[in-house]
């Protein structure tokens, strides 16, 4: 049980990879805060998870907010009495378009998302780990696991916004890995390629097949095939790792 009594926090908790990461978080030990922006969704998925008398939590929250993620700490700890130690920054969204058509707010809002939500997440654990750590008198171990894109590499059609925000992301795991590391906070990235999710499902079928075929392993992925590899990087088994970009993509190093 590599998560036993570990207190666990998902963002996009309640669909696609990161539910998968809170049922195998679960599976091993963890007590899982499933946190999404559909309430409903996050505590399907805490209904779904094994041994529900460890007290895994369903929790609201809009990673793009601030309030709301101190108010997702807050309710954490007020129910569990610690804060999380393990986060995975799992929500995320698009909205695709071209640039000649993309609006501000699409702009905006996927960045705020993707790129501020992720920040947000990193910071507000920081921030609880280094407080305890002080009471303490000793470092509290932390692990984080941010989630890009294959897109971030090399660019997407119609995604400007997307492909930015996940570039983005893996600039901010970078930082974030060098300013913790002394404190033992580690922080990495998992770079999914085209995952089974209801994300990929709003993309036109023909271009699916066409990605497909550039994927050396000739399909697309399970939101499974990613979370064991957030879980593996969230684990003392990858003690020695930080800063790290893994790519999940079934070989694929970037798109048309
Ligand atoms: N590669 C090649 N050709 C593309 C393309 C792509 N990625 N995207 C669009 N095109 C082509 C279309 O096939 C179409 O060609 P024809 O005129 O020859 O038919 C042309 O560009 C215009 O496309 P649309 O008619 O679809 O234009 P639109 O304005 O209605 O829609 C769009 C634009 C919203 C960007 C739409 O094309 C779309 O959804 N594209 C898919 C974007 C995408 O790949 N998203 C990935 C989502 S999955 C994800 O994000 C997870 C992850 O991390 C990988």
């Amino acid at each position: 049980m590599a998560f036993s009594g570990r207190i666990a926090l998902v963002t996009g908790g309640g669909s696609g990879i990161g539910r998968a990461v809170c049922r195998l978080l679960a599976n091993e030990g963890a007590i899982v805060v499933a946190a999404d922006l559909d309430h409903a969704a996050a505590q399907q998925t805490v209904s779904q998870l094994t041994d529900s008398s460890r007290g895994h939590l369903s929790v609201q929250c809009d990673v793009s907010s601030a309030a709301s993620v101190k108010d997702c700490f807050a309710s954490t700890i007020a129910q569990l009495s610690q804060p999380p130690t393990l986060l995975a920054n799992v929500a995320g969204i698009t909205q695709d378009s071209f640039i000649k058509k993309m609006t501000e707010s699409q702009f905006d809002k996927v960045i705020q998302v993707n790129l501020k939500g992720t920040f947000l997440l990193t910071q507000a654990l920081c921030h609880n780990l280094l407080s305890l750590a002080d009471e303490r008198g000793e470092a509290v171990p932390g692990a984080v696991v941010n989630v890009s894109s294959i897109v971030a590499k090399g660019g997407n059609m119609g995604q400007a916004n997307y492909a930015a925000s996940k570039a983005a992301v893996e600039a901010l795991t970078k930082t974030a890995a060098k300013e913790f590391a002394k404190q033992g906070i580690r922080v990495n990235c998992v770079v999914p390629g085209f995952i089974n999710t209801p994300m990929v499902k709003t993309v036109p079928e023909h271009l699916i097949a066409i990605a497909t075929q550039m994927i050396p392993m000739k399909r697309t992925g399970e939101p499974q095939e990613v979370a064991e590899v957030i879980a593996f990087l969230l684990s003392d088994r990858a003690s020695y790792m930080t800063g790290a970009c893994v790519d999940v993509t079934g070989g694929l190093t970037g798109t048309m």
